[in-house]
């Protein structure tokens, strides 16, 4: 009888300890337990003071600017005027310079529905100085508004330089919010790069594009001063064949401009530029991307052409995550990750930055190539030489947070958390670079999640040195 209890005993604690490994064994990184101060989810409304609309005739406005070649002394202004086309001129002048130059943009317009668009301009001003400030001026012959901006330093491997990471905004108060935190943040980003889902306009109904003037108008007190890089995301498609509006993407093109033949792309979805130390790709998660088509070719074609040498870091925009492990959205990103993921490890992307999911998360360096139907094998691997994936679709938009996440943490989830905020990648040198990811309820100071990123390809060459 004491044998048999012994016995049992004895079995529990076997089966305890084998569960409590095989627990700890799917345990993957951190999930959050912060619980958020949860606001409604509600546009701001139309006559919000960050709407308003500049005084005068015809005055400028939505007025932002992008990089407008491939290594950083080209601008693209663009602005719209409401009641005229007016000038397409953009003047521009140093700090210290009585000289002022001009550039030449051309105007468009496009109609939506009932609605019909301001006076939409886009002027590349090209040749310019490096890591020098410009002042300019739009709006020429009716009401001028006058901005500034600073053009990055020279492409070179050592060169440190500041990016803000914001996604999936919208135009709500928590969108404010995180605009407002990635403007007084100590780190000052210098350019900020957009993964995807602007304005959710579309949520409207016949997708008012008057949402689209009020976002323009929202982010004007950054855009105008400092480049968005621009992405599109699902919210930026506007295909709705039942209202007579079946072409893709139709306001996004003609609101946003992109560099894209700079880098030989054929569409403005994607393209590259070359900032300070780092080489940027910007891909369409919505346009075809498969093998053979144009996209697939243009980045078969554009990997090979990164030199590290001069711009060490890598870093890949789309809107949909590759990685990520919210339930909503769940593997949507999957057919990307099985065409393009073996590329990524293959160039040593350092790392990859996706919105679509409205909250963060952080995976390790992992890679899953190594599946195919035959061997099975098909679960993510941590690899230091693999790309990090960080999903920042937490700018703050109607639709709310995603909360909802799979149980257990994958392994390759390194933090997670469903808050609203913004990142910023500052990139120190060669080898290190700093990400840290703010929540909007912090201080503007505070870190949420940090990560030292070591350069993928850097790390590689200095292992192969040594060995
Ligand atoms: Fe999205």
């Amino acid at each position: 009888m004491v044998e048999q209890s012994v016995y049992s005993g004895f079995l529990c604690l076997l089966i305890g300890l084998i569960l409590i490994t095989k627990i700890q064994l799917c345990v993957g990184g951190i999930t959050s337990d912060y619980v958020r101060n949860y606001n409604s989810n509600v546009d701001m409304p139309l006559d919000s003071d960050v709407f308003q609309v500049p005084h005068g005739y015809n005055a400028p406005q939505q007025v932002y600017i992008t990089q407008g070649d491939h290594d950083g002394k080209g601008v693209i202004v663009s602005w719209t005027t409401p009641n005229e086309p007016g000038a397409n001129t953009v003047l521009y002048w140093t700090e210290n310079s009585c000289v002022k130059s001009s550039a030449e943009g051309f105007v468009v317009r496009y109609k939506y529905c009932n609605y019909t668009s301001g006076y939409i301009h886009h002027c590349t001003i090209n040749d310019l100085e490096f890591d020098t400030k410009y002042y300019y001026e739009v709006g020429l012959g009716n009401t001028t508004r006058q901005f500034w901006f600073v053009t990055p330093p020279k492409p070179g491997p050592y060169v440190p330089y500041t990016f803000g990471l914001i996604g999936d905004l919208g135009q709500t108060y928590d969108s404010n919010s995180t605009l407002t935190h990635y403007e007084l943040s100590p780190l000052k980003g210098q350019t900020l790069l957009f993964v995807g889902d602007l304005s959710y306009a579309d949520n409207y109904p016949f997708h008012n594009n008057i949402r689209w003037d009020t976002w323009g108008r929202f982010i004007e007190r950054s855009a105008a001063y400092q480049p968005w890089i621009w992405s599109a995301g699902n919210h930026e498609i506007d295909f709705v064949p039942e209202i007579g509006e079946s072409k893709p993407f139709v306001p996004y093109k003609h609101r946003f401009s992109t560099p894209y033949r700079a880098s030989e792309s054929t569409s403005p979805l994607w393209y590259s530029i070359k900032r300070a130390s780092a080489y940027i790709i910007v891909m369409s998660s919505y346009s075809a991307f498969g093998k053979y088509t144009p996209q697939w070719k243009w980045l078969t074609n554009e990997l090979p052409k990164v030199d590290r040498s001069e711009t060490p870091w890598l870093i890949v925009l789309m809107h949909c995550p590759m990685y990520s492990s919210y339930v909503h959205h769940y593997m949507e990103g999957e057919t990307m990750r099985v065409i393009y993921e073996p590329w990524f490890v293959k160039y040593k992307v350092d790392v990859v930055f996706a919105g679509h999911v409205h909250a963060y998360e952080r995976s390790e360096s992992v890679s899953n190539v190594a599946y195919n139907i035959i061997n099975g094998k098909c679960s993510p691997v941590k690899d230091e030489f693999a790309p990090v994936y960080i999903t920042i679709g937490d700018g703050g938009n109607q639709e709310g947070l995603a909360t909802e996440m799979t149980q257990p943490q994958p392994r390759y989830s390194a933090y997670r958390e469903a808050s609203f905020g913004h990142g910023i990648l500052d990139i120190k040198n060669r080898t290190h670079a700093y990400f840290g990811w703010h929540r909007n309820h912090d201080g503007f100071a505070v870190e949420a999640d940090t990560l030292w990123l070591l350069n993928r390809y850097w790390k590689l060459k200095e292992r192969v040195a040594v060995s």
